[in-house]
C-alpha cells in the first residue's frame, strides 16, 4: 500500500563514533502505507542508521524529515512522542516488571491507554500478563517490545532484526503481524530473513560499508531475492 506521501526523508546524512565514519551520505525515503526493509552484513551501519533517526544518536551532517518537521536535534524520547519508534536489536524489556507493567510504561509515556489493539494483535500476552518480562522467550520478547511501541499509534515504527534468533514457527507469526500492522503503521526494518523480506516488501534498500549502494522497488526483483547479494 503506497500512498505516495512522504513521511521519512532523509537527506545525505553522516554519522561518525567519535573520529570513525560509519553512515556516509546515506539517503531513505519513506511513504506513509509502505513496508520498507533495510538489509546489509555486520557492520555495514544500519544500526547506525536507525538510532541516528530515532534520535539516540547525533548525525554529523544531513537532514532528517519526518511528517514535515526536523528531527536532527530531537532526541530520542520527544521522537517517540511525535510518533516514530524505534525497537533495538537487543530485545531488552524491563526484566523485573511484568508485561502488565511494562505495557503500563507506554501509556503512561504516550497518555494511550487503550490495550484492545495489542491484545488483538498478540492474545497470548494478555494471557500471561503477570509474568516478569525477563522470563520471556525471545519471541515472547519481541512481542511484548511490538506492543509497547503500537501503543500510543505511531506513525513510523521501525524494527532492527526483529527475527534474529527465533524460532522460524515464531518468524512465520511475526511476518503475519508485520502484514496486519502495516494496514495502519508504516514499517521499516532491518532484517537479514530473506523469505520474510521477499513475502512482504514494498521496497528494500541495501547497504554496504555505510552507504547506500542499492533500492529495490520491483515486485519480481524484491520475489527473487535481488538482495541476497548484499548480505
Ligand atoms: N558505539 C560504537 N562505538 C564505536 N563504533 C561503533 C559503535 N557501534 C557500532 N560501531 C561501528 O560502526 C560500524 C557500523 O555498526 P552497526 O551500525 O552496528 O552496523 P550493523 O547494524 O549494520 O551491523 C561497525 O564498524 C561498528 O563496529
Ligand atoms: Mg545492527
Amino acid at each position: 500500500m503506497n500512498q505516495g506521501n512522504k513521511l521519512l526523508n532523509v537527506e545525505k546524512l553522516n554519522v561518525c563514533y567519535g573520529k570513525l565514519a560509519v553512515v556516509f551520505d546515506v539517503s531513505v525515503n519513506i511513504n506513509a502505507g509502505e513496508v520498507v526493509f533495510l538489509v546489509g552484513r555486520n557492520g555495514a551501519g544500519k544500526t547506525t542508521l536507525l538510532r541516528t533517526i530515532a534520535g539516540f544518536l547525533q548525525p554529523a551532517s544531513g537532514e532528517i524529515e519526518f511528517n514535515g518537521k526536523n528531527l536532527n536535534k530531537t532526541g530520542a524520547y520527544k521522537t517517540a512522542r511525535m510518533g516514530l519508534k524505534y525497537i533495538h536489536q537487543d530485545k531488552q524489556v524491563f526484566g523485573d516488571l511484568t508485561i502488565r507493567e511494562n505495557l503500563e510504561l507506554s501509556s503512561y509515556a504516550t497518555k494511550d491507554y487503550d490495550w484492545d489493539p495489542v491484545f488483538k494483535m498478540f492474545p497470548k500476552l494478555n494471557t500471561i500478563i503477570e509474568r516478569k518480562a525477563g522470563n520471556l522467550s525471545g519471541g515472547e520478547k519481541q512481542m511484548l517490545l511490538i506492543a509497547m511501541a503500537m501503543i500510543g499509534k505511531p506513525a513510523l515504527v521501525m524494527l532492527d532484526e526483529p527475527t534474529e534468533g527465533l524460532a522460524p514457527h515464531v518468524i512465520k507469526d511475526l511476518a503475519a503481524i508485520f502484514k496486519e500492522i502495516s494496514r495502519t503503521t508504516t514499517l521499516f526494518i532491518v532484517e537479514q530473513n530473506l523469505p520474510l523480506i521477499a513475502s512482504i516488501a514494498d521496497r528494500v534498500y541495501c547497504m554496504k560499508e555505510g552507504k547506500v549502494v542499492n533500492e529495490i522497488t520491483t515486485r519480481e526483483q524484491i520475489s527473487s531475492m535481488h538482495f541476497e547479494q548484499y548480505l
